[in-house]
C-alpha cells in the first residue's frame, strides 16, 4: 500500500503521509494541510471520520464487533477479571500483580474519606435534582477541597490524584442516591472489596445489619467492566479536550460526567427503561413504538439501539443480555420488561429499517434491566455508568497529558453574515 495520500485542489496536488496503527488501521495525517494549502481545512461534523488522537488504551472494530482493553478482549475480562484489576489495567497499561493490586486497593481505601463540608454542599441540592447534575457538581467541588494541581511530570503526584478520585467518587455516588432517598450517609467499610463497598454504601440501612448479595456484586462488577472504556466517545473526548487546557483531573472528569448525562450517550440506559415501561403501560404494543422510531416526523428513537461505531453488533450488549437472563433467574425475578425488551430486539433485527441502517442493541439496551433487578433507582442508572467509565476517563486523561498533546481547538467554516455596519437601536 502507498504510504501517502494525494489531495488535488484546483489542479494542485498535495501529499500527506499515511499513518498505520498496530491493528493495521490507516489514517491520513493532515497536520500540514492548512499551512500547505493556504487556509483550507477539513469539515467533519460529529467527527465521524476524524481521529482526534493516537491512543494505546482501547481498540474497537465496529464492523467485526471487537472491543479490547490494552489488548485483552472484553469477553475475557468480563469473565475473568474484577473491576479494580481492569481499572489498573486501563490506567497503567498492564494487569496488576497480586501485590500491585493490593497496594492500589489500599491506597484507594486510604483516600476514600470525603470532607464533611462536601456533605453541606450535597444538602443544599433539592431532593428532586437529577443525580447526574449533583454528581458532576460534587466532582467539580472536590477540586476546591484538593486545590493542589497535579504535577503531571511526577508519577507520584499523578498516582495520588488517581487513587483519590477512585476512592471518593463511589462515596459521592452513594451519597447522591441516599440523599434522594432521605437516608443517612454511609461511609463504607474498609474490609470490603471495591464493588462490594459501593453496594454497601448505596444500600445499607441504619437499623439493619448489611449483608452483601453475591449476585448483585458479580453483576455490578461485570457491568462496570463493560462500561470501563470505549475509546474516543463523547464524554471521553470531553475529558481529554477539557484536560488539554491543563485543567485538573477532577474538573475534567466533572465535564465528562456532564457529557455522559445526555440521552444519546450514557443517559440512554435510563431512557431505555422509561421507554420499556411506557410500552408496558401501553399494553405491550411494540409495533406502535417500532413505527414511531421509523417515522421521520416523530423525534422518537428506539433507545438502546444504534451506535456510532458498531455496525454489526455491540459485543458488550451480548454479554449484558446473557447476564440479565442469569441475574433475573438467580434472583427468581420474572420481569415483563425483559420480555418486552427481547420482543423489541427480535422485531428490530428483522425490520428492514434497522437492518439497512445497521442498528443493533447497544450496551444500554439490557443494562437497565439488571440495575432494576438490583433495586437501583432509574435516575441512578447513568450514575452507575459514570462510575464504570471513571477508570477509562482517568486513563485517557493521563495518556493525553503524558503524550503532551496540544490544546484541543477545532477550526470551523464560518457561514454567518459578512461584514456590515452597526445600526443604532432607534433605526432597527
Ligand atoms: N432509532 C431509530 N432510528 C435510528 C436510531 C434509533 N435508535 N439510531 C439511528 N437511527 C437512524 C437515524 O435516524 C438515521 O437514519 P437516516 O439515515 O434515515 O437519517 C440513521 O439511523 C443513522 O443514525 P445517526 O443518528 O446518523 O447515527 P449516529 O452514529 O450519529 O448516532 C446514536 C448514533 C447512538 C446517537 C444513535 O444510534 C441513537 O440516537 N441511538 C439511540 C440512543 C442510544 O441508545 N444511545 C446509546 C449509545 S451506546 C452507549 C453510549 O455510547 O453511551
Amino acid at each position: 500500500m502507498a504510504n501517502t495520500a494525494t489531495i488535488e485542489i484546483g489542479g494542485k496536488k498535495y501529499e500527506f503521509p499515511l499513518v498505520e496503527g498496530t491493528e493495521k488501521e490507516v489514517a491520513i495525517d493532515i497536520k500540514s494541510l492548512r499551512a500547505a494549502t493556504n487556509g483550507i481545512i477539513t469539515l467533519d461534523s460529529g467527527y465521524k471520520n476524524t481521529g482526534s488522537c493516537e491512543s494505546a488504551i482501547t481498540f474497537l472494530d465496529g464492523e467485526k464487533g471487537i472491543l479490547r482493553y490494552r489488548g485483552y478482549s472484553i469477553e475475557e475480562l468480563a469473565e475473568k477479571a474484577d473491576f479494580l484489576e481492569v481499572a489498573y489495567l486501563l490506567i497503567f497499561g498492564e494487569l496488576p500483580t497480586k501485590d500491585e493490586l493490593e497496594k492500589f486497593h489500599n491506597d484507594i481505601k486510604k483516600n476514600s474519606i470525603v470532607d464533611e463540608d462536601v456533605h453541606k454542599i450535597l444538602n443544599a441540592f433539592p431532593k428532586a435534582a437529577h443525580p447526574m447534575g449533583v454528581l458532576s457538581s460534587l466532582t467539580s467541588a472536590l477540586t476546591a477541597f484538593n486545590p493542589s494541581s497535579v504535577n503531571v511530570e511526577s508519577e507520584e503526584d499523578m498516582y495520588n490524584a488517581i487513587v483519590k478520585i477512585l476512592g471518593k467518587m463511589p462515596v459521592l455516588v452513594a451519597w447522591t442516591m441516599r440523599k434522594k432517598q432521605g437516608l443517612p450517609l454511609d461511609y463504607g467499610d474498609d474490609s470490603l472489596g471495591y464493588v462490594e463497598n459501593i453496594l454497601k454504601m448505596m444500600f445499607s440501612k441504619p437499623n439493619h445489619k448489611y449483608e452483601n448479595n453475591k449476585i448483585y456484586v458479580d453483576a455490578l462488577d461485570k457491568l462496570l467492566i463493560l462500561h470501563a472504556d470505549h475509546e474516543q466517545n463523547c464524554s471521553t473526548s470531553t475529558v481529554r479536550i477539557t484536560g488539554s487546557s491543563h485543567a485538573g483531573l477532577f474538573v475534567s472528569l466533572a465535564a465528562g460526567i456532564s457529557a455522559l448525562w445526555g440521552p444519546l450517550h450514557g443517559g440512554a440506559n435510563q431512557a431505555v427503561l422509561e421507554m420499556l415501561e411506557a410500552i408496558k403501560a401501553d399494553g405491550g404494543d411494540t409495533a406502535k413504538y417500532m413505527a414511531k422510531a421509523k417515522d421521520k416526523n416523530d423525534p422518537f428513537r428506539l433507545m438502546g439501539f444504534g451506535h456510532r461505531v458498531y455496525k454489526n453488533f455491540d459485543p458488550r450488549a451480548r454479554i449484558i443480555k446473557k447476564a440479565a437472563d442469569e441475574v433475573l433467574e438467580a434472583l427468581g425475578i420474572e420481569d415483563p420488561i425483559l420480555e418486552i425488551a427481547k420482543g423489541l430486539e427480535k422485531e428490530a433485527l428483522e425490520d428492514p429499517y434497522f437492518v439497512e441502517r445497521k442498528l443493533y442493541p447497544n450496551v444500554d439496551f439490557y443494562s437497565g434491566v439488571i440495575y432494576r433487578a438490583m433495586n437501583i433507582p432509574q435516575e441512578m442508572f447513568t450514575v452507575m455508568f459514570a462510575i464504570g467509565r471513571l477508570p477509562g476517563w482517568i486513563a485517557q486523561w493521563r495518556e493525553m497529558r503524558l503524550r503532551k498533546e496540544p490544546i484541543g481547538r477545532p477550526r470551523q467554516l464560518y457561514i454567518g453574515e459578512t461584514e456590515r455596519s452597526f445600526v443604532p437601536i432607534e433605526k432597527r
